[in-house]
């Protein structure tokens, strides 16, 4: 499937809303946020040309912040394709709620951690794909590892996991977890950020 470009800059009043709402909650979570600002266009093009967009049919997103990589899949997806994006912060699932009224979308309060409950609450098969840009380097060993068995066991046969991340503390767990591990880098991004695409 082509899918046509469109801007995705934060620009205009409601961008530099989405802005100021992801600043003020860095300065109050900053090791759950891990960055000041949203994902970059270049980052948000590279992670995503990963995806076969007319196979896949559910798709997850962990840590869909005030929603930048979520509008994108929501842009590219199939009609009949599910996005469930898991996010902690209130804030966050509040604005996402109002700002991308889709009824493909199911924005659930809740951490990566609980994928599989998720999942089967709302009655879905295992995933197409795992979309994640949430701080792995920064949280405890248990969690990351926790977090990375769950997600495997989340995918559908030939799925995968596709990560971005501003370190590559990350690395050594999912090589662990996954059969192939690819690396990529973005420079263009605040962060520059590494992707890691994972399968198996
Ligand atoms: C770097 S921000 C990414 C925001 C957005 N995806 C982007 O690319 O601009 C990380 C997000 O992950 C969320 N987060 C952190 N830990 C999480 C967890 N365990 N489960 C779900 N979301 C989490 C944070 O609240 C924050 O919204």
């Amino acid at each position: 499937m082509t899918v046509p470009d469109r801007p995705t800059a934060l620009a205009g009043p409601e961008g530099r809303a989405q802005l100021s709402l992801f600043a003020r909650n860095f300065f109050k979570h900053p090791r759950m946020l891990g960055s000041i600002i949203p994902s970059s266009p270049f980052l948000v093009r590279r992670l995503l040309e990963r995806i076969d967009w007319e196979r896949a049919r559910v798709l997850v997103e962990y840590g869909p912040g005030v929603g930048t990589i979520t509008r994108e899949i929501l842009h590219r997806m199939h009609p009949e394709a599910t996005l469930v994006v898991l996010e902690t912060n209130d804030d966050f699932v509040d604005f996402l709620a109002r700002a991308l009224p889709d009824p493909r979308l199911q924005v659930i309060q809740a951490s990566a951690e609980d994928v599989q409950a998720e999942l089967a609450q709302l009655g879905l098969p295992a995933a197409d794909h795992v979309l994640a840009g949430i701080p792995f380097s920064t949280m405890p060993t248990a969690s990351r590892q926790r977090i990375l068995a769950d997600t495997q066991a989340a995918l559908a046969p030939g799925g995968s996991l596709l990560i971005y991340q501003f370190s590559s503390r990350v690395l050594d767990d999912l090589k662990r977890v996954f059969a192939t591990v690819e690396c990529d880098f973005e420079p263009f991004n605040i962060l520059p950020a590494r992707l890691y695409y994972c399968h198996g």
